[in-house]
């Protein structure tokens, strides 16, 4: 893989990133015990709220929060993907089956106070949807991305920035795919907002989420390899920034705007303030209580020889990706944006991890995966040391 490829494309060819962990057994689905029925509730209005989407990662924590306020709840998805946290919750939810390419039916003659467009993958579906529902639904909420803002040229981005709307030529293959994502959401971004105006509509581009039922499988390498101690692989310079946001606290901050309509397009970024992969890396480790030792290899082309282009939240740095972990979260704080700490999110996430939520196939097809950082890690190391002596 060369040097010029890009974050995202990393992840899709699935090149690194984590290790073979012993099953632990434990029956704890980890998200259950964390429902608290909020009785205080600080909307005055209970919510109708459709989600497009809702079953996979970010909806099933929207669904927990928006009951736990009171709100109730719509999801609209082909049936197909099933939610691995929160799923005793579902019966409470109506679900609504259709097709964002081409069965909206189920959405028909319907009202919502707010919809939540988790499912946006064609620009299509979400003008499609929006005009659907703009005479029937208040608020539109469209879920976007930091990949807006590829190539990621510059520090502090803020929200204003000027995004790419439209395929530049002479990409590589790899710069291409980074770039549809980013041009898709920001279009779609457009669509939502020309439809039902700045005045009703509300985007938020998360980075990096992390937490209990990720599909990615892109960072549950960490809390498994920390859990386990020992020498430990930790990729990246020293001054590497690393971004990443707890899904729970996206979701949460989802359902907040709406109640309290705070339209505008925000950044869904943490931590707080600017952390390192080291910072980072020894923060995380202090979830579990095992000895570990950490070996920063911080030689980029080390890594690219080692095949070590991330592990989620580190990335990378290079031209294009300069900016990828450096996007501002100050408007997004001060509109109400919170952070869990970090160890909650490491803990929770091993825990749903050795839970019954994650089937043993699953772990074991990633345990035996030739390509993750879990399996090459001792032989890098080894050969890192090597270089050094
Ligand atoms: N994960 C991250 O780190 C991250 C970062 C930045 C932005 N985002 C954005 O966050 C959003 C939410 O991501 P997510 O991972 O929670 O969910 P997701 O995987 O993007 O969405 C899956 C949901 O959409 C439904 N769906 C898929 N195709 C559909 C179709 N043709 N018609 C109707 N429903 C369909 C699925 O149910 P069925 O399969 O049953 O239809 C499922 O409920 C996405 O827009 C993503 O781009 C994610």
């Amino acid at each position: 893989m060369k040097k010029s490829q890009t974050r995202r494309t990393f992840i899709k060819t699935g090149a690194l990133a984590t290790l073979a962990i012993p099953v632990l057994g434990s029956s704890v689905i980890s998200c259950k015990s964390e429902i608290k029925q909020e009785t205080t509730d600080t909307s005055s209005k209970k919510l109708k709220i459709l989600i497009l989407g809702g079953t996979s990662f970010l909806g099933p924590h929207q669904v927990a929060y928006a009951l736990s306020r009171g709100h109730s709840v719509s999801t609209f998805t082909r049936g197909k993907t099933l939610p691995s946290v929160h799923t005793e919750l579902f019966d409470q939810v109506e679900q609504l089956i259709g097709d964002r390419q081409d069965n909206l039916t189920a959405l028909e003659n319907r009202k919502w106070d707010v919809v939540i467009d988790n499912s946006g993958r064609k620009v299509e579906w979400t003008r499609a949807t929006a005009n659907l529902l703009k005479d029937n639904v208040g608020i539109y909420m469209y879920t976007s991305s930091t990949g807006v803002y590829y190539p990621y040229l510059t520090s502090d981005i803020k929200e204003d920035k000027k995004l790419v709307l439209e395929m530049p030529k002479g990409l590589s293959k790899n710069e291409q795919y980074e770039q549809e994502y980013g041009v898709m959401k920001a279009n779609s971004e457009l669509e939502a907002i020309k439809v039902f105006g700045k005045e009703r509509t509300i985007v938020i581009r998360p980075t990096y989420m992390i937490g209990p039922a990720d599909k990615t499988d892109r960072f549950i390498h960490w809390p498994i390899r920390l859990a386990k101690g020992g020498e430990i692989l930790v990729p990246g310079k020293k001054e590497d920034p690393v971004q990443y946001a707890d899904v729970r606290d996206i979701a949460e901050w989802f359902i907040r705007l709406a109640e309290n309509k705070q339209y505008g397009t925000y950044n869904g970024v943490g931590p707080k303030s600017t952390q390192t992969m080291q910072q980072f890396i020894k923060e995380a480790a202090k979830t579990f209580d095992v000895e570990s030792e950490f070996i920063m290899v911080d030689d980029y082309d080390f890594l690219i020889k080692n095949k070590v282009y991330y592990s989620v939240p580190w990335i990378m740095g290079g031209k294009k990706n300069y900016g990828s972990s450096r996007v501002s979260n100050s408007k997004s704080i001060a509109a109400g944006l919170t952070f869990r700490p970090l160890k909650k999110t490491v803990k929770d996430t091993y825990d749903w991890w050795i839970s019954d939520a994650i089937s043993e196939e699953r772990r074991q097809k990633f345990e035996a995966n030739p390509d993750t950082l879990f399996l090459k890690e001792k032989e890098i190391l080894e050969n890192w040391k090597a270089t050094k002596s």
